[in-house]
């Protein structure tokens, strides 16, 4: 496996691979590095559908509206960069900012979400969403893959993605993959690190409210009321909920009636730690 610091040696090794190969299927999995079995499983499942894989890792600060959420981000990249070897990636790539943003990290940057970003994630995490896509692209720009892979996890993320590939017209295919929990259930983040042992047992609250969406909504339609009982349930717990929504999969606006093609999505406060988490209802 190769590790690059530099986009210019990055992209003279996919230049070279790519002479070899004209018919080269490149995957690109983007990190923020902490890297744990959710990331792998994006990875395999790059590996199983490319083949020459690229994954990158970088903290991004254009992401982060907190700029104490950006300090204390887990930063392992040793034990990363073992791990991405472990489980066939071809290529590490572990830019300085000013290779990201060569222009600094002020460059301007705007794109129509169509709406997308004025809920949930994007409501209470005000330029995070155009910090994301601001990096995506230059990745894009500099990798130039044929599929890109992102988790489920992020499901507005993921939205915001396929918005941004649309808008700009841009020639790849987004693979969705869904979310990989620990053996009780609660989803797998790099920020989990930075619970105590009783807080990760409380943050499974997440978890159990949203297996109960699934359930109950089998039972009602209407989500005005089956919201009110999730949030019952969600607060017999110790985390303080930031929003409960039942939203569309595709406007990601929330929605009155649960049908098939909505997602139930949380964010909450464990301690200081942010964990958000969601799952998609039948109806
Ligand atoms: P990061 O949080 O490191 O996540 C990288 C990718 O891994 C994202 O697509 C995310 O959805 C996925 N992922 C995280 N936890 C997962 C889990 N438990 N199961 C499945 N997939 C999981 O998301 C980002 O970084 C950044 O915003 C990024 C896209 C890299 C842009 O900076």
């Amino acid at each position: 496996m190769q590790v690059f610091n530099t986009a210019a040696r990055l992209t003279e090794f996919i230049q070279n691979n790519k002479a070899q190969n004209p018919a080269l299927k490149l995957g690109f999995v983007p990190t923020m590095g902490a890297l744990h079995a959710g990331h792998m499983k994006l990875l395999h499942e790059a590996r199983a559908k490319s083949d020459l894989v690229i994954v990158s890792v970088f903290v991004n600060p254009t992401q982060f509206n907190d700029p104490k959420d950006l300090d204390r981000y887990p930063r392992t990249l040793e034990a990363d960069v073992q791990l991405l070897e472990q489980n066939g990636c071809d290529a590490v790539y572990t830019p300085a900012v000013e290779d990201i943003y060569p222009n600094g990290t002020h460059t301007p940057y705007s794109i129509d979400f169509d709406g997308i970003d004025n809920v949930m994630e994007g409501a209470f995490r005000p330029g995070h969403f155009k910090g994301v896509a601001q990096v995506v692209e230059r990745f894009f720009e500099l990798v130039k893959p044929d599929i890109a892979f992102f988790g489920r996890k992020d499901f507005q993320q993921v939205a915001i993605i396929k918005q941004m590939v649309k808008v700009r017209q841009l020639p790849l295919q987004i693979s969705e993959v869904s979310t990989a929990r620990n053996t009780d259930g609660l989803a797998l983040s790099s920020r989990n690190t930075l619970l105590t042992p009783e807080q990760q047992e409380e943050a499974l609250i997440i978890f159990k409210t949203l297996s109960n969406a699934v359930e109950w909504a089998k039972k009602t339609n209407d989500a005005a009321i089956l919201k009110e009982k999730l949030v019952a349930f969600f607060n017999t717990g110790t985390l303080r909920l930031e929003y409960l929504e039942i939203a569309d999969n595709l406007t990601l606006q929330p929605v009155k009636q649960i049908v098939p093609g909505c997602t139930c999505c949380i964010a909450a406060f464990c301690g200081t730690v942010r964990l958000i988490d969601n799952m998609s209802l039948e109806g």
